[in-house]
């Protein structure tokens, strides 16, 4: 199918309903259905479906940067880039297609790119292939696998995050488990560094933080709607939690006024210490999200 610049976008789907739309804008996903077809990531109303942004909402992918680090272009350029269908990328060490729906893209630069390459904080790189591999599991679980490889010449660095946009019912009813005494940088105060004192993350007003090593699985339990999603990461130390709240969403044009209340941004990302890689050498990323019942939730 197309997508809304009518460019092509993929649908997995699962035996018992489950469903994930990738588009090849940005390699985003933009929709991950459950069982029940009730979606789970957050879309704006106003969401711009036109390029040269990435649309508000989905998963964008922030990669070479994740924030400004010197570079124009907020979070990277691969959210604005057309990726490609690869149909036979090299093997993945672990198994991740059986009784999977999947689909593997690909990204390479070009000169363009690499002329917006954040130089300030990292090593001008000279080339890479990016590949990402979306799948949906029979039981509807979302795995996302990204594979970054340095294909000539100099090393080079950069972060990256899955800016995941879970839909909630309402900020305030939502807890973040997981990230408890973990230290985080503060966007909203020029990224200083503290400690979080609570138990668990609430929300009641702008969050823009990054937790530095944080677990490989946590939590974001919606007390509304009794549901938890449970995110796992593997090659992403942190973890970023982002609300922009009232000022900030209206400042946006394509957030609508009140929407921060059904949406909350938690990231599997490596910022903290951004990844070198030597001239053939891979690093991978991945990302799984399931969605549990409340009542199940403590095992996670
Ligand atoms: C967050 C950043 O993760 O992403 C925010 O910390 C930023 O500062 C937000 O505003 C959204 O970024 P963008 O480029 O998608 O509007």
């Amino acid at each position: 199918t197309k997508d809304w610049n009518g460019i092509d976008q993929v649908v997995l789907r699962s035996p018992h309903g489950a469903s994930a739309r990738v588009s090849l804008y940005g390699g985003q996903v933009t929709s991950w259905r459950n069982d029940h077809g009730e979606e789970l990531l957050f879309t704006s109303s106003k969401a711009i479906f036109k390029a040269p942004k990435a649309m508000r909402g989905g998963i964008p992918i922030c990669f070479p940067q994740f924030g400004n680090g010197g570079s124009t272009e907020l979070h990277g350029f691969a959210r604005n880039k057309i990726w490609m269908i690869e149909d036979s990328p090299p093997p993945l060490h672990l198994n991740d297609s059986h009784g999977k729906s999947f689909v593997d893209l690909l990204l390479k630069p070009s000169d363009d790119d690499m002329k917006c390459w954040p130089h300030r904080i990292f090593v001008i790189p000279s080339s890479f292939e990016f590949r990402l591999r979306v799948s949906l599991a029979a039981d509807g679980v979302l795995n996302m696998i990204s594979r970054i490889r340095n294909v000539n010449g100099k090393p080079f660095s950069f972060s990256f995050a899955y800016h995941t946009y879970f839909s909630v019912s309402d900020i305030s009813e939502v807890r973040i488990e997981g990230l408890e005494t973990l230290d985080y940088l503060d966007n909203l105060c020029q990224k200083e560094r503290f400690t979080e004192q609570g138990n668990a993350i609430t929300f009641e007003s702008e969050v823009d933080r990054v937790y530095v090593s944080a677990p490989n699985a946590i939590a974001i339990l919606d007390h509304e709607k009794k549901r938890t999603f449970v995110i796992r990461k593997e090659g992403l130390p942190d973890i970023v939690v982002w609300n922009p709240w009232e000022k900030k969403s209206r400042a946006m044009g394509d957030l609508g006024d009140e929407e921060y209340k059904q949406m909350v941004c938690v990231d599997g990302a490596a910022i903290v210490r951004p990844i070198t890689l030597k001239p053939g050498e891979e690093w991978t990323g991945r990302m799984q999200l399931k969605v549990v019942p409340s009542s199940f939730c403590s095992d996670h």
